[in-house]
Order: structure tokens, then sequence, then C-alpha cells
């Protein structure tokens, strides 16, 4: 079923510092998502840990937060139609590697932690990662 649907996602530390963020952006307009609200911010460690709390036992989750924390993202809620299955499949594969053609983390990710962008993966997180960046 057809339902409008908003979804968090981040420009992460890798794209900004490499001027990606309007670039992204436009791809994410082009295809039809509307960005609802965004906001350019740098999160503390501690904050990284919280919002990846998902990953907490994996061997990644260290680096992943202090990568995240080291330097300015994007934060956004986009809002479509099946937004937050439409976000997953025109970032790609979390490994850019794997990635396929035309989707934003093969045009601009460089592994898989610099993978440029963040897509909430399910309605109940796209609600907490919401709630976690825009709580008013
Ligand atoms: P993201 O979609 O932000 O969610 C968690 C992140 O962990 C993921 O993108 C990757 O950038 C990062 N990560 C690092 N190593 C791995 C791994 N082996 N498997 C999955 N994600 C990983």
């Amino acid at each position: 079923m057809n339902s409008t649907e908003q979804t968090l996602s981040i420009i992460k530390p890798d794209a900004v510092v490499r001027n990606l963020e309007n670039q992204i952006k436009e791809i994410f307009k082009n295809k039809g998502f509307k960005i609802i609200k965004e906001k350019k911010i740098q999160i503390e460690k501690s904050e990284a840990e919280k919002f990846y709390k998902v990953h907490e036992t994996k061997p990644f989750y260290n680096d992943l937060c202090e990568y995240l924390s080291s330097g300015p993202i994007v934060v956004m809620v986009l809002e479509k139609e099946n937004a937050i299955l439409a976000n997953r499949e025109l970032m790609g594969a979390t490994n850019p590697k794997e990635a396929s053609e035309g989707t934003i983390r093969k045009l601009y990710g460089i592994s898989i932690d610099k993978n440029s962008v963040h897509g909430s993966d399910s309605i109940e997180n796209a609600k907490i990662e919401i709630e976690f960046f825009f709580k008013d």
C-alpha cells in the first residue's frame, strides 16, 4: 500500500567535508522527496553512541561513533510516498562497493564507514530517529 511517510536522512561528515551537501539534496528533490526539516550540526561522540545504540555490540561501533561525531553533518526529515524504502533504494547498499549504479553511495561513498548518507530502515526507527534530532 502507498502512503506518505517521513524518514530521517543524514549527510555524513565525509560528504559534508567534500561539499556534496547541495548535490545530494538535489538528488533527493529530483526523486520527489520534500525536505521538511533540516539542520547542519556537529554532535558529541556520546550523542552518536545514543543514535547508533542498536549497533553497540558490533565490532565497528566505536569507530562508527567516532566518525559520525568527527565533523559537521546535515540531518533532514524527508517526506514522500513510501519514503523509507525509496530512500534506502536511492542510497544503495551500505558498502559503496556493492551499491548499484545511480545510487548516492555508488556516486559518492568512499568506504563502508564513509558511505556519505544514513537513512532510517523502518517506520518505527524513522519515528525514533526524527524525534532524536528534531524534538520540538
Ligand atoms: P548506516 O546506514 O549509517 O548504519 C550504520 C553504519 O555502520 C553503516 O551505515 C556503516 O557506515 C557503518 N558500518 C561500518 N562497518 C559496517 C559493517 N561491517 N556492516 C554494516 N555497517 C557498517
